[in-house]
């Protein structure tokens, strides 16, 4: 039985239930693939759990719990950077580092793991998504893993890797990247003013805390930016252009503030519905990528079509060139994209430890 040490940076909605698949998931994992994971921390923004035994299943269901009820993880802990050093003090091997933060700036912390040959498992796109000189060196790394940044836990990222690991060069990339902006649009269709859509969405929970945060685009510029440049394309945020669903007088508004005046875009973006459904159109936010240049925004595609009510990843290659490979079917919420870290523990110690 290989024993793995993982170390938990987020305990949010996709860490808890993370948590739960972990406990859920010790018979498999032992008579599958003869691993058992030991949590031996779990750390949130400030607070941690530290073991180097590893933590019970016990008390990773009393973290469950605490963050449930809005406490923190435990015991104030030190800088993310730090936790590190001290796991590495104690001298674990084999290590898996899981960032599931929405976190900026862990870079030094995964380049400190990889230099300590650790393995390291993300759903967070921000180490990704920044300048293509840094950010490169985790594409393709033999110990990075992260197929729940793209498509909340749908075999995306893998089926990228085995169509470039086959020499099946990928010329297009395109999809609905947003579960909540695929919710908003299809109010849309139904006659549903932009922001009573909004509204509902957030009611709904499908929106972060702060729906400008889906509305502007930046979240599924990052996927397609990963899926680009994973595909070897040195993008920039530059090469894609965004179409943020609201205007920039809105941007600096508190969120309640943002939530009052929402209304002010139902005029604008009412009038591109009918325009589209006069057309017999729907409006869809789309993200394309090819030859190195992208957009991602709103764009009206025949209601007919099949692609207007799915959430779906294609890909067009050499092989797949008159009909584009899809994955489609449900995305992202918390179980998914957790299954999907899951997945990616299990192939890191699999191919590498
Ligand atoms: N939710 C989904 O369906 C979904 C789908 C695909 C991908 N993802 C990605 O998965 C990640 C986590 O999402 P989530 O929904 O679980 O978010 P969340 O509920 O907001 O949880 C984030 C967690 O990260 C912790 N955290 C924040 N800053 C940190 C830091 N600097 N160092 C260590 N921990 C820090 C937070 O601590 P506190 O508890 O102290 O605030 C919290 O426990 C995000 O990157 C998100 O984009 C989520």
């Amino acid at each position: 039985m290989k024993q793995i040490p993982v170390i938990l940076f987020g305990a949010g909605g996709v860490g808890s239930a993370l948590l739960r698949q972990i406990v859920n998931g010790r018979s498999l994992h032992q008579t599958r693939n003869q691993i058992q994971f030991n949590v031996v921390a779990v750390c949130d923004s400030r607070t941690w759990q530290f073991d180097p035994a590893g933590l019970s299943d016990q008390q990773l269901l009393d973290i469950v719990a605490r963050k449930a009820q809005g406490e923190a993880v435990g015991e104030k802990r030190p800088s993310n950077l730090e936790t590190l050093n001290v796991l590495a003090s104690a001298g674990l091997e084999n290590v898996v580092v899981v960032d599931i933060t929405a976190a900026d700036g862990l870079e030094p912390v995964v380049d400190r793991a990889l230099a300590l040959d650790y393995g390291v498992v993300l759903a967070n796109k921000k180490i990704f998504a920044g300048p293509f000189d840094g950010a490169q060196n985790y594409f393709n790394n033999p110990r990075v893993r992260h197929e729940s940044t793209v498509g909340g836990g749908q075999p995306v990222i893998a089926t990228l890797r085995y169509l470039l690991d086959s020499n099946d060069p990928v010329h297009e990339i395109e999809g609905q990247l947003s579960g909540t902006l695929g919710f908003i649009c299809q109010q849309l269709d139904k006659g549903v003013a932009f922001s009573t859509a909004v509204a509902e969405a957030k009611a709904r929970g499908f929106t972060e805390p702060d729906p400008r945060e889906d509305l502007g685009g930046m979240d599924v510029m990052r996927k397609v930016m990963i899926l680009g440049r994973m595909n070897g394309w040195p993008l920039q945020t530059s090469d894609i252009e965004v179409e943020s669903l609201y205007t920039p007088e809105l941007a600096d508004l508190t969120v309640p503030e943002f939530m009052a005046a929402v209304s002010s875009l139902d005029k604008a973006i009412g009038q591109r519905v009918a325009e589209a459904k006069a057309n017999g159109q729907v409006l869809r936010y789309l993200a394309h990528v090819q030859d190195g240049k992208g957009t991602v925004g709103l764009k009206a595609i025949p209601a007919s079509s099949g692609l207007a009510n799915l959430k779906y990843i294609s890909f067009r290659t050499d092989n797949y060139n008159d009909e584009a490979l899809m994955i489609c079917g449900k995305g992202a919420g918390v179980e998914m994209t957790a299954a999907g870290v899951v997945g990616d523990m299990v192939d890191l110690v699999r191919e590498v430890f």
